[in-house]
């Protein structure tokens, strides 16, 4: 078999991937071990930057989420007992639109089906070779058992952090970063209306919670947990309880509603450089990883294979290398900026454990500051809307 670019993983990075390729007149063969079914149930992210909404719509792909995505011109921080607005209309110009992750990779996965793509959902025993030639190539093990050779232009790894394609760059050829953090998250999803009109980011002795939503019928919010913390240990009465005591504000009522699925989710900052060795090129989640306060993990995949489709188009249909060469760079000057972000996000909203109280002070102190600084809102501002760096000159 052949193909112009082998793509692996059929998450929204490699999906989108694979269809602004078609629009450049590309093809390419994507391969996925999990089913659609799965894929397109995974519950994840909530938050599209203005830019992905136009990514998404330049590409054709925004009809569902025109009519159901939700319009958000802010977000509350609530701490110290008090509710705070960030208007983020008011100072950038910008908002953010709610709509589901799972909802984007329904949309992607119906569209590629729909144009006739190669897309082998179930697939085993991935591997990448001969990178560094002309010519890699794609293996893998097929749904009907049979295994397979893909001959490609070019392979990209959308393959998500616990890939493959990764560890096809050798280790003396990268580096990493990687911090972890001393909690998780305890994320639900609830059939009960939303109880705000805009996310609420709530700090608390206890520690952080999130007040987000799906729709206007359904609500997802989120606990921080212990990091090592076992679901079991959470019945859906002490969720609420707990999320009751988080969030309260008096004149304000938290509704409770049917809790229809429930997970934890550990946190980490990573980062892999380059994010090209050869013909293998990563993006989204197979290269870096943010913890998910602030909402960026699904932005920058979007934003990494916007850039990479250019790229591979210029290489593999028109033989230049310009941009191929500049990709890495490209993407890591926005994937630093929304790392440093969303740390900062985390760490000024987390309870660390252990910690004296020198912490909350300081996490309250920068709290009313982002609050009631115009400078220092339109900061967190900018970076939660999408800040987009210049590309690097030279
Ligand atoms: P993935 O979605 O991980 O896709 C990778 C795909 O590759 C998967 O389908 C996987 O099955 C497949 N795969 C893996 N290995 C192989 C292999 N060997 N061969 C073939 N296929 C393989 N981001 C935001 O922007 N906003 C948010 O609000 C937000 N909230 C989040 C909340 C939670 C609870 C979580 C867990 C994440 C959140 N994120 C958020 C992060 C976001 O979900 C990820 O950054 C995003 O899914 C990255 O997309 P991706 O395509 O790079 O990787
Ligand atoms: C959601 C997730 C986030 O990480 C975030 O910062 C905001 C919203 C969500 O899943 O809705």
């Amino acid at each position: 078999m052949r193909t112009q670019v082998g793509i692996v993983g059929a998450g929204p990075a490699g999906l989108l991937l694979s269809h602004l390729l078609a629009l450049r007149g590309v093809e390419s063969v994507v391969v996925e071990t999990r089913s659609r079914e799965y894929c397109e149930a995974r519950q994840r992210a909530g938050v599209l930057e203005s830019g992905s909404v136009q990514v998404l719509r330049e590409a054709g792909l925004a009809e569902r989420l025109d009519r159901q995505g939700l319009e958000h011109g802010g977000i509350y921080l609530q701490f110290a007992g008090e509710r705070r607005h960030i208007d983020f209309r008011e100072l950038t110009g910008r908002t953010v639109t709610v709509y589901a992750q799972t909802e984007v990779v329904k949309d992607l996965i119906a569209a590629r089906v729909a144009a006739g793509a190669a897309i082998e959902f179930g697939i085993s025993d991935t591997e990448v070779d001969a990178v560094t030639s002309d010519q890699p190539v794609l293996r893998y093990t097929g749904a009907d058992g049979v295994r397979r050779a893909v001959t490609c232009d070019a392979i990209a790894g959308c393959d998500g952090f616990h890939g493959i394609c990764r560890d096809a760059i050798p280790v003396g050829l990268r580096t990493v970063w990687e911090t972890g953090y001393p909690y998780a998250w305890l994320g639900i999803l609830a059939d009960v209306p939303p109880s705000t009109d805009e996310l609420i980011y709530a700090h608390h002795p206890a520690g952080f919670a999130l007040h987000s939503l799906r729709s206007p019928q359904l609500s997802r919010l989120y606990l921080q947990v212990p990091p090592e913390e076992d679901i079991a240990a959470w019945p859906d009465d002490r969720i609420w309880a707990e999320l009751q005591r988080r969030f309260a504000l008096p004149g304000w009522q938290l509704t409770e509603g049917p809790v229809l699925e429930k997970g934890i989710t550990p946190m980490r900052s990573f980062v892999s450089s380059p994010m090209r060795h050869g013909r293998l090129f990563l993006a989204g989640d197979a290269a870096h990883i943010v913890p998910p306060t602030g909402a960026k993990g699904l932005n920058l995949a979007l934003a990494d294979v916007t850039v990479l489709a250019a790229a591979l188009t210029s290489l593999v249909r028109d033989g230049r290398g310009e941009l191929a060469d500049a990709y890495s760079d490209a993407c890591l000057h926005r994937v630093w900026r929304a790392t440093h972000f969303s740390w900062w996000m985390t760490t000024m909203l987390h309870a660390t454990p252990g910690a004296g109280s020198m912490e909350a002070q300081l996490q309250l102190s920068q709290l009313r500051y982002v609050t009631s600084s115009p400078a220092a809102a339109t900061s967190l501002a900018e970076n939660y809307v999408g800040y987009r760096p210049a590309a690097p000159s030279g």
